[in-house]
């Protein structure tokens, strides 16, 4: 690194630390000189909790986001770097180059890291898709997954170890998605071959199924908790239940149901489950142009969320999927039809914080 761009680093991470707005400026330039802002972690640290969101690569060259996220997070989680098209690009080898970097750079702020994730539908590689068969699939499935948990072992918070494994509109008995190259190649099985092998390899994370659309959707619940019940049946080892909350600004609104959510956390409780909020935002497609109005929109949504969810003595933390609207992935996968960037996250463009990110603030506050 050239001194002037330590010094700059130097510089971003005096702002974040502990006051992050002193040193930022807006679009306009204006300069915030005495805004102390809360920091999401501390207050989630009070109540038990933890705080943080998910990292992408410009971790390493945006000085602000990087600092933003030093300042704000106890938790954070690779956007993309752990997942099999990162860590794997050809049959044979393994490239932990950038993940690890993210290790260092959590252990370096005292950042704890979630592992996501280890077996999934997306994020295929070519090769992979290329050479799979029913005869190699469990072995390709088995030397990953303890190549990757090995390589981690003893310093992951915790471990998605399958992802997004339900689909209700899959035409299979046990709502299992169909459209998957492991339920393809393995049947049911790569579930339990993937859990038992994680757990065969690190003692200490805690081994986590995780997916969506459980805020809303209760037939989605229910082959879940279906599913996590068959494992533990068999003795399978899994700590953890990851609800995402990739929420929608208006779907939500329409379809939550603050009494069955909390009903179903506790039957997930029941049942030995530590449960996280794993990857929250909130999509404002269908919410108005005006930014005032958007935000305050997204906020709500945050704020009758986390109300329920983080009420419920076996939520251990929170995870936002991202942390400032510079960067998110729902511009891409569920852009507005008015192409006006989305404001999902609790920071704007600017790193300002926003409407969403006084809603987290204050259900950490006024937890008991
Ligand atoms: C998304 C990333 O945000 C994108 O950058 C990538 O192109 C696709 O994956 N549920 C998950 C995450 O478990 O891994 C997904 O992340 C978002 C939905």
């Amino acid at each position: 690194m050239t001194k002037r761009r330590e010094f700059i680093k130097h510089l971003s991470l005096i702002s974040a630390l502990p006051f992050l707005a002193r040193f930022s400026s807006n679009a306009t330039g204006r300069v915030f000189s005495n805004i102390e802002i809360k920091r999401l972690k501390d207050l989630a640290k009070a109540k038990n909790l933890f705080y943080g969101c998910a990292v992408n690569n410009r971790i390493f060259n945006d000085y602000g986001y990087d600092a933003l996220i030093a300042g704000q997070c106890n938790m954070i989680v690779c956007e993309n770097a752990m997942k099999w098209a990162a860590l794997r690009p050809t049959p044979h080898t393994f490239d932990f180059g950038i993940a690890d970097t993210y290790l260092q750079f959590a252990e370096k702020n005292k950042i704890q890291m979630r592992g996501h994730n280890l077996c999934w539908h997306e994020s295929i590689p070519k090769w992979l898709a290329a050479t799979i068969t029913t005869t190699n699939a469990q072995e390709m499935l088995t030397e990953h997954i303890e190549r990757v948990v090995k390589h981690y072992a003893g310093q992951m918070h915790s471990w998605d170890v399958v992802n997004e494994a339900i689909d209700i509109h899959a035409n299979n008995d046990s709502g299992l998605r169909t459209k998957s190259i492991w339920f393809e190649m393995l049947g049911e099985e790569y579930i339990e071959i993937a859990f038992k092998t994680a757990a065969a390899n690190d003692n200490k994370a805690l081994m986590t199924y995780n997916d969506y659309g459980l805020e809303t959707d209760s037939e989605k619940r229910r082959r879940v908790l279906d599913l996590i019940d068959r494992l533990k049946t068999k003795g399978i080892r899994i700590d953890a239940l990851g609800t995402q909350a990739h929420l929608d600004g208006v779907g939500f609104v329409n379809n939550f149901s603050a009494n069955e959510y909390q009903l179903f956390l506790n039957d997930a409780a029941d049942m030995g489950l530590k449960i996280f909020i794993t990857e929250l935002d909130v999509n404002d497609q269908q919410l108005p142009n005006n930014n005032d109005d958007r935000d305050l929109g997204v906020a709500h949504v945050y704020r009758d969320f986390l109300n329920v969810a983080l009420t419920n003595p076996a939520v251990y933390g929170l995870l936002t999927w991202g942390i400032t609207d510079r960067y998110s992935w729902l511009d891409h996968i569920k852009p507005r039809t008015d192409r006006l960037p989305q404001r999902p996250l609790p920071f704007d463009e600017h790193l300002q914080p926003k409407a969403a990110f006084n809603a987290i603030a204050d259900v950490f506050e006024r937890l008991k």
